[in-house]
């Protein structure tokens, strides 16, 4: 029958259609994999972990954070400066010894106020419904003059010897 053959060939390139719209939609122009397709996304990049100075543990019950940052960050606080455009601010966050999520925090201009945040899963999935304005919010209201870091004391004392 022509007419199904019709329906089925249609079928099959109107569906490679709209894969390839969605590939192209959920690949990051650098190639680094899913990304921002949802109405979360803003410019925080996944943290590059490995080149990363963990330099505090917070400790609340059965949950753990490793705060993390760079090398350039650390010695940019203590000289009092403010830390390089691009910075990430990584909280590790294990629930019971599982990692649970990344909630990150990135330079991205000079100004005072040039932060962004995101939560990324343990894939480095983005959280899709998550409100970050509140993350800003917060952070902003309580330490917009110390990098917008809760634990900026810590970032300050941090000697290079590995936290517990
Ligand atoms: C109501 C206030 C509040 C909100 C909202 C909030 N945070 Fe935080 N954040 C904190 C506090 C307090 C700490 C210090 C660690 C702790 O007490 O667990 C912290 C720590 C951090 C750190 C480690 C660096 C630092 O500032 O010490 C990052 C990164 C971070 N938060 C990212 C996020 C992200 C991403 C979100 C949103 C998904 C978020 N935060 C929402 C209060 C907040």
């Amino acid at each position: 029958m022509e007419a199904t053959r019709f329906v089925r060939r249609f079928g099959l390139v109107l569906s490679m259609g709209v894969a390839v719209f969605a590939a192209g939609y959920l690949l990051s122009p650098e190639g680094t994999g899913p990304t921002p397709a949802i109405a979360a996304a803003n410019g925080v990049t996944f943290p590059p972990l490995g080149q990363l100075e963990h330099y505090t543990t917070v400790r609340r019950g059965v949950t753990r954070e490793h705060m993390l940052t760079s090398r350039a960050a650390l010695d940019a606080i203590k000289a009092g400066r403010p830390v390089p455009v691009g910075t990430h601010v990584v909280l590790v966050d294990y629930q019971s010894d599982v990692l649970t999520r990344y909630l990150v925090a990135q330079k991205m201009g000079e100004g005072i106020d040039d932060w962004q945040y995101q939560w990324f899963w343990p894939d480095q999935s983005i959280k899709a419904d998550e409100n970050i304005a509140q993350c800003y919010a917060c952070h902003q209201r309580s330490r917009r003059e110390r990098q917008f870091m809760f634990t900026f004391g810590d970032a300050l004392s941090f000697d290079g010897s590995p936290p517990t």
